[in-house]
């Protein structure tokens, strides 16, 4: 298993100002997820079921109160915080709805820092500057971005902008993929895209964990899992997966057709005015 949690729980604490008593939120109340080697999972549920809380923790940027949280055979909750570091640098790709790119820095260079600042094993050596740049290239071709390595984000579409981020997440080999609303920001078109890379980057066998409110975003993954009031309240495959790529020619065909459409409509209105001139 890639990921394996068993009986999650998240308080937080607040102290009240009204009162002496301190107010507890339980945020997570005993969660089971597991998920294995080439996994496509949605996590959704409504808005304070404990989503971001069970990503935080998924990415090791947050430690349970209660249970044990298992990371490619790695038990997380005992480990220190270099360890736990470590576990966030290497064994995850974290992928965001803000793309979270560096502006002045070109994708091939935002790309290659993950490798830069890699976190290594006793007795791992440091790769070459020319050892980075292969890596950097090889997981931006991996996105279809390879004749666009020195662009700026400002130079690049919403689309190749999270295209740029998700090759970062990739570069140094992760357990898996943590993406966190990863299409909130992008129109239909680039969302079936960025849809359809995760897709095939799955089919060759990254493991992707996705978390979205979105159920027809849901449905270009494999399984879904739902939470409520901090509870795992459903997990269920996905049966008849939808292909990304075959909606966005259809989107594609039918935005087209429409675009025609209207183009044809304002000609047609536009008769009756010549005449008048
Ligand atoms: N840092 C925090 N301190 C106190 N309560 C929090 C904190 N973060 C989240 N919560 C509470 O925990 C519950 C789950 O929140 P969250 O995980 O953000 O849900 P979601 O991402 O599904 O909207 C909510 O009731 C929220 O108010
Ligand atoms: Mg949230």
């Amino acid at each position: 298993m890639v990921i394996e949690m068993r009986g999650i729980k998240r308080i937080y604490k607040m102290e009240s100002k009204q009162s002496e008593e301190s107010v507890v939120v339980r945020a997570l109340r005993g969660v089971d997820f597991s998920a294995g080697e080439g996994e496509f999972v949605s996590v959704m549920g409504p808005s304070g079921s404990g989503k971001s809380t069970l990503m935080n923790i998924l990415g090791c940027l947050d430690k349970p109160s209660g249970g044990t949280y298992t990371l490619d055979g790695i038990e997380t909750s005992k480990s220190n915080a270099d360890t736990f570091a470590y576990i966030r640098n290497r064994k995850i790709g974290f992928v965001f709805q803000s793309f979270n790119l560096l502006a002045r820095t070109t994708a091939l260079e935002n790309v290659e820092l993950p490798l830069f600042y890699r976190r290594r094993e006793k007795g791992e050596s440091r790769d070459s500057a020319q050892a980075r740049r292969e890596k950097a290239v090889a997981a931006l071709r991996e996105v279809g971005l390879e004749k666009r390595l020195h662009h700026l984000p400002s130079q690049l579409s919403g689309g190749q902008q999270q295209r740029v981020a998700i090759a970062r997440a990739m570069v140094n080999d992760p357990a898996f993929i943590l993406a966190d609303e990863p299409t909130g920001n992008l129109d239909t078109g680039m969302t079936l895209e960025i849809m359809g890379l995760f897709q095939e980057l799955n089919r060759r066998g990254k493991t992707i964990i996705m978390v979205t409110h979105e159920p027809e975003l849901a449905a270009y993954t494999k399984r879904i899992i739902t939470l409520r009031d901090g509870e795992l309240v459903s997990d269920r495959a996905v049966t008849g997966q939808r292909n990304a790529l075959d909606d966005l020619s259809q989107w594609k065909q039918d935005h087209a057709l429409l675009a025609s459409a209207s183009a044809s409509a304002n000609a047609a209105a536009q008769v009756p005015q010549e005449e008048l001139a």
